[in-house]
């Protein structure tokens, strides 16, 4: 198991952000947390990359995280691409992806995946020295995940990377997602949208109100009528 959780709970201020999330995701699996808006899915990831302080326990690769240490777990292997991608606009596409790995030693290891970046994604190669913010919303998304590659993460925390995307820029980006795990990497997701992660992950948990309401084999929740009743204006 690389990470679990128990009994996670973020406020903010006298607003509970999430009351009481419980959830593991075992190494090689995509584990998807659906909910609809302000179910929790985006605090649980905040909390858990440390950028929000929380009660109760978030255990990394057997060790339990204290909060508020994202540039530790961002070292340690927990990358999160953030609702709304975190793009720098007015930065170059090169200068975003080299952000990805600026807590990196290994700088020349660092030079060729930055090379097999433009590869792998050709669209980050056709505009390298384009300014970031003229990308279109999708290629925006393909640059936030590609970053987030060059951390190095065993984690991949990735949250609504569909948001605002068409279809078919969507099923790109969740194409993309399952070849990550073919990789071996470990990718933990957050969307609104059931239907595209849960067609992707082994697992999923359905969030509503800051708790954890339903959870299983992802196949079996996208049958279940019980993600229907929850979730009927979602689907
Ligand atoms: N910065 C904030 N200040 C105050 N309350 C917040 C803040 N961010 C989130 N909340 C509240 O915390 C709860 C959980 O929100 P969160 O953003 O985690 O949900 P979500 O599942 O990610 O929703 P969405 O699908 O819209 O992204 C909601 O009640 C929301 O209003
Ligand atoms: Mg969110």
């Amino acid at each position: 198991m690389i990470l679990s959780v128990h009994d996670l709970k973020v406020n903010y201020g006298a607003i509970p952000g999430i009351r009481k999330i419980d959830f593991d995701v075992n190494e090689g699996e995509i584990v998807a947390l659906i909910g609809a808006n302000g179910a929790g899915k985006s605090t649980t990831m905040r909390a858990i990359t440390g950028l929000l302080p929380f009660q109760g326990r978030v255990v990394y690769r057997g060790r339990d995280l204290a909060p508020m240490h994202a540039e530790r777990n961002l070292a340690n292997g927990l990358a999160l691409v953030p609702e709304g991608r975190g793009i720098l606009t007015r930065m170059t596409v090169e200068e975003n992806l080299r952000m990805g790995g600026y807590l990196r030693r290994d700088k020349a290891q660092l030079e060729t995946e930055i090379v097999a970046t433009y590869e792998r994604f050709a669209i980050l190669g056709e505009r390298r020295s384009g300014i970031a913010g003229f990308l279109s919303g999708g290629e925006q998304q393909i640059l936030a995940i590609a970053r987030a590659l060059l951390a190095r993460p065993k984690l991949l925390l990735l949250d609504e990377p569909s948001l605002g995307l068409a279809p078919m820029m969507t099923a790109q980006i969740f194409d993309f997602i399952s070849e990550f795990r073919k990789q071996g990497l470990t990718v933990l997701l957050a969307e609104q949208k059931s239907k595209h992660s849960l067609a992707i992950a082994d697992r999923a948990f359905l969030f509503s109100m800051g708790e954890v309401v339903a959870s299983g084999a992802a196949r079996d929740l996208a049958e279940g009528s019980l993600i229907r009743n929850t979730m009927m204006a979602l689907v």
